[in-house]
């Protein structure tokens, strides 16, 4: 039997990123070192406009640090690369395409046989649950559909990380959970490396392996809480009591966060401060 191989390890040492000319800066990462592991599912957690996009783009090589260095598997990322994919909250579906060919494109266009590649596309849209939507067109699908097409779409690709930027933020309560659990099922079979960035706490404790918890911005990673829930997960997990304990763990740390953000006059954060401190309360 062959050993599983697992990469996509993401290694951030001292990164800082600066945005703006010196009259107008603006620093939006500072000192930010950690680790994402590799054939785990890492959640980034923060307060809004902390700057986990940012940091998301400087994975991804769309930007460059002002500072420090990030690596994967131990290369430096120095622009972006196909063992990276990036799926943003906007859908990025080709309009024009129908399902299937939407998925099937990054093989084909690297020259894999358009048969094999329809094949491989019509079972990964099968295990999301688009089976008879194959041939429907992006404005034909719902929201849900569309997300779930597009994370066929990044997985045909094998990446060896997959960067998620709040991908479920914007759809109703029912399809995130749905969502939830279609990737939770997808990560469960193939373990790969994904870092998903939420700005929702239930989400990350539901689906992470470890999360990492941001401060506001100037933003770099405070705590790391490994999420030693069992799996595979399903709903059910919400209403252990490890969950809970979790849950206020996160919460603390968030919190702090938030509290330092507002000190600093932070609208967004007073909105956190607010929903924490009401939460915390009730529990
Ligand atoms: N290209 C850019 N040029 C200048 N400033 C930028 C740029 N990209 C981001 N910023 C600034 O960096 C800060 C953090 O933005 P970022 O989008 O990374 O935060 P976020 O945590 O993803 O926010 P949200 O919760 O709204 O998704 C913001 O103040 C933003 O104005
Ligand atoms: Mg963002």
């Amino acid at each position: 039997m062959s050993a599983t191989r697992r990469e996509g390890r993401v290694e951030c040492r001292h990164v800082a990123k600066t945005f703006g000319e010196e009259w107008a800066r603006q620093i939006v990462v500072q000192d930010a070192s950690f680790v994402v592991e590799e054939g785990a599912l890492n959640v980034f957690i923060g307060p809004s406009g902390c700057g986990k996009s940012t940091l998301i783009s400087l994975i991804a090589g769309y930007e460059e640090p002002t500072a420090g260095e990030i690596t994967i598997d131990g290369v430096r990322v120095q622009g972006p690369g196909r063992d990276r994919l990036v799926v943003f909250q906007e859908t990025a579906l080709f309009p024009w395409m129908t399902s299937v060919e939407n998925v099937m494109f990054g093989p084909t266009v690297r020259g894999t046989n358009p048969r094999e590649a329809r094949q491989e596309a019509t079972a990964l849209l099968e295990k999301v649950g688009l089976r008879g939507f194959e041939d429907k067109y992006p404005s034909q699908l719902s929201g849900g559909m569309q997300r779930r097409c597009e994370l066929a779409r990044a997985l045909i690709n094998q990446p060896r990380i997959m960067l998620m930027d709040e991908p479920f933020r914007g759809l109703d309560a029912m399809t995130r959970e749905l969502m939830q659990e279609y990737l939770l099922r997808l990560f469960e079979e193939s373990r790969h490396t994904i870092l998903f960035v939420t700005s929702e706490l239930e989400e990350a404790i539901f689906l992470a392996d470890r999360l990492l918890i941001l401060s506001a911005k100037p933003t770099s990673v405070k705590h790391v809480l490994a999420i030693d829930l069992p799996r595979p997960r399903d709903f059910h997990v919400l209403t252990s009591q490890r969950y809970a304990e979790l849950k206020q763990e996160a919460l603390e740390a968030l919190y702090q966060e938030a509290v330092k953000a507002f000190s600093k006059g932070s609208k967004a954060a007073y909105d956190l401060v607010e929903a924490f401190g009401k939460r915390s309360s009730v529990s």
